[in-house]
């Protein structure tokens, strides 16, 4: 059974009748422009095949009461609007992790002036959990246009993806960027999406024709992920700071190049003069990444993701033995075009850019070497580019 027939299945086992909608979010995995959202830089991420899907209707009950299982965690929870101020669940319990994200949702959309009525939900997803391919923001954005299709309010994918943000970033507490929820709102079949993260301009771009993307899962479990994000982030805010005693009207890293902090980089604690570098860097690498795409040179494409990779290995630190090892074995295998890790690291998933017509060799021989090299099976995902969020027909 599908996915999506098993979700629909499931609403009826357990509410009795029929869901009103189904909605659809994809994962997504970032080619490039990695940890520069929040400093305002740009970058460049797919939305993926892999997402998650609710089933939902209008609550029929006269309380205000949300009630959402989660097929994937085997767990219900009721909130209402009073009582998710709290993070509790109508009884005073506390909200499970898995359930801050719609009731955040929830509690973004009343910050921003909405009422969202209460609904009856059941969702899964089939984005990986905690593996760098958004399976959080999935969640978000796919109750974001939940709600509001029971309100029957028309957002914009990009206003779906602040207010999933503002969820993520005050609700649950992670100080992520517009990165993911902007890729599982907005995405665009057999395209990478380039935002600008100062503007939010953003726009597709066609994947070049002969070439495929390949995840591979080092199936570790990433741990610390969350303080270790926000640490990092703290770190850039902190350079910011720095260099803004010398360097007047800066406002993010995006307004710092790379003269300008080799200028003034013995400024900065060594911690933060290599997070920052970091970012300049990769800043500059994005730019040159959509030039290499309007001119179809994927090779250069490809040599900017390995240089991310390093970058993100020994100056952000974010990387860990087993994604370093499935990166170096992609590198000398037929069909390679870049790889590196994607997303925040600290185990997760790298992406690798491969020609389309070696993609299956390129998968299974990345698989063999790993599991010798580690010891660990990986899972390998041959996804393709797809459209953001949408309530399905
Ligand atoms: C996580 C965050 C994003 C982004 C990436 C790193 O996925 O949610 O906002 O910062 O890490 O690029």
């Amino acid at each position: 059974m599908s996915i999506r027939d098993f979700v629909y299945s499931s609403f009826n086992k357990y509410f009795q009748y029929n869901p009103s909608f189904m909605a659809k979010a994809p994962g997504r995995v970032n080619l490039l422009g990695e940890y520069v959202d929040f400093n305002n830089g740009f970058v460049l991420p797919v939305a993926i095949d892999q997402a998650t899907y609710i089933a939902f209707s209008l609550s029929s009950n006269e309380k205000d009461v949300s009630t959402i299982y989660s097929l994937d965690f085997n767990q219900k929870v009721i909130f209402s609007c009073n009582s998710i101020t709290y993070r509790h669940d109508i009884l005073g319990n506390e909200l499970p992790q898995w359930a801050l994200y719609p009731a955040g949702i929830f509690w973004a959309l009343k910050k921003s002036g909405f009422t969202p009525l209460p609904i009856n939900a059941v969702y899964a997803s089939n984005v990986p959990n905690g593996a760098g391919l958004s399976s959080s923001a999935s969640v978000e954005i796919a109750f974001a246009i939940a709600w509001a299709a029971v309100g029957n309010w028309n957002f914009n994918p990009m206003q779906n993806a602040l207010i999933a943000q503002n969820a993520e970033n005050h609700y649950v507490g992670v100080n992520c960027g517009i990165m993911d929820q902007f890729a599982s709102a907005c995405g665009i079949k057999d395209n990478i999406l380039f935002l600008d993260c100062q503007n939010l301009e953003w726009k597709g771009l066609s994947i070049p024709k002969d070439i495929s993307i390949v995840i591979a899962n080092t199936n570790t479990h990433r741990s610390l992920t969350d303080s270790q994000y926000n640490i990092r982030r703290s770190e850039c805010d902190l350079g910011v700071n720095l260099l803004s005693r010398v360097i007047p009207g800066i406002k993010t890293l995006r307004d710092v190049s790379i003269d300008t902090f080799e200028t003034y980089k013995s400024l900065l604690p060594e911690v933060v003069q290599k997070r920052v570098k970091h970012v300049v860097e990769e800043t500059e690498r994005t730019r040159k990444a959509l030039k290499s795409l309007h001119t179809n040179n994927i090779d250069e494409f490809g040599d900017l993701m390995k240089q991310c990779h390093h970058s993100l290995k020994d100056l952000f630190e974010v990387s860990t033995s087993q994604l370093d090892n499935m990166v170096e074995i992609a590198e000398k295998l037929p069909g390679y075009v870049g790889a590196r890790l994607t997303g925040a690291g600290f185990g997760g998933c790298t992406v690798n850019l491969v020609h389309s017509e070696a993609s299956e060799e390129f998968g299974n021989a990345l698989a063999d070497q790993y599991v010798k090299a580690t010891g660990i099976v990986p899972s390998i995902y041959y996804t393709k580019a797809s459209d953001g969020a949408r309530i399905l027909d």
